[in-house]
């Protein structure tokens, strides 16, 4: 497993990071096996697995239940959990119970959390000696307000990002999701910080990049973002699906190779 000052070495050998999104034993074994450098249990799995429509639907307990499960898929790779809507931001006691029952029992390496507005938050987590990645732009658990669109699109609005960057950096933030933002605004955070910056939407001069494993694996998705790239396709199951139903109705399956030879029943009349 790569450890956490591995992961900031990358960035200072300007090796790109890797981190993609996974929610269950066999999505995260998957992503271990593909030597991916991170893995994101993202509150996205409200809509990937869930099907909600947002992710202000998921609970803490879920996101304990999918952590855990991923741990155990990957037990060699550094696994971030995120900390879901209502969770963290209401009071200084709470926040940081819920932040040390999600990392005590997930397991994971790191919580992250949407919004420069939890920068104390970070502060006492990371005094605590929890990681804490930081996710600005666009976060999508308070989409309610700001929509699903770039973030940091105006002159005050990427000061503003740049500022809130540092101050969660100075929070003692580990790393930091950066999504659907400028490409070019992106480069400049990503140059005045010394954590890693992960994008998704943000560029190409992010040092990092994560994905969504249901978008990049075409799985049960209906529609994609601009910056989604498809890596394989997985609505192929559902061609191996309706197979299986034809040959079942048909009686093609199961066929011999698919049985137990072992005949019991002249053994039981005798
Ligand atoms: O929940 C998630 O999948 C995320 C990514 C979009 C970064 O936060």
């Amino acid at each position: 497993m790569k450890t956490l000052s591995q992961l900031q070495q990358l960035k200072r050998d300007k090796e790109k990071i890797t981190m993609v999104t996974a929610y269950d034993y066999p999505s995260a074994k998957q992503a271990e096996a593909a030597e991916i450098d991170m893995i994101l249990v993202g509150d996205s799995l409200g809509m990937t697995v869930l099907g909600y429509e947002s992710t202000v639907e998921v609970t803490l307990d879920d996101m304990l239940h999918h952590g855990r499960a991923v741990r155990r898929g990957a037990p060699n790779t550094f696994v971030v959990v995120d900390m879901p809507f209502g969770s963290v931001g209401i009071d200084a006691t709470t926040d940081i119970q819920n932040a040390i029952r999600l990392y005590q029992q997930s397991q994971c390496n790191a919580l992250k959390v949407e919004g420069a507005h939890l920068t104390q938050f970070i502060k006492q987590a990371s005094q605590m000696g929890i990681p804490i990645v930081a996710h600005l732009g666009l976060t999508p658990q308070s989409v309610g307000i700001s929509g699903y669109k770039l973030q940091g699109a105006t002159k005050d609005a990427a000061e503003q990002l740049i500022q809130d960057a540092k101050a969660v950096e100075a929070a003692g933030a580990v790393a930091m999701v950066l999504e659907a933002i400028p490409s070019d605004l992106a480069k400049v955070v990503s140059e005045q910080l010394t954590i890693p910056t992960i994008g998704i939407g943000a560029g190409k001069d992010t040092d990092g990049q994560v994905l969504v494993y249901h978008d990049m694996l075409s799985y049960g998705v209906e529609r994609y973002a601009k910056f989604v790239k498809r890596y394989g396709d997985f609505s192929v199951g559902i061609d191996a699906l309706k197979a299986y139903h034809q040959e079942v109705k048909s009686g093609a399956f199961p066929s011999e190779e698919y049985m137990y030879k072992k005949q019991i029943m002249g053994e039981l009349n005798d």
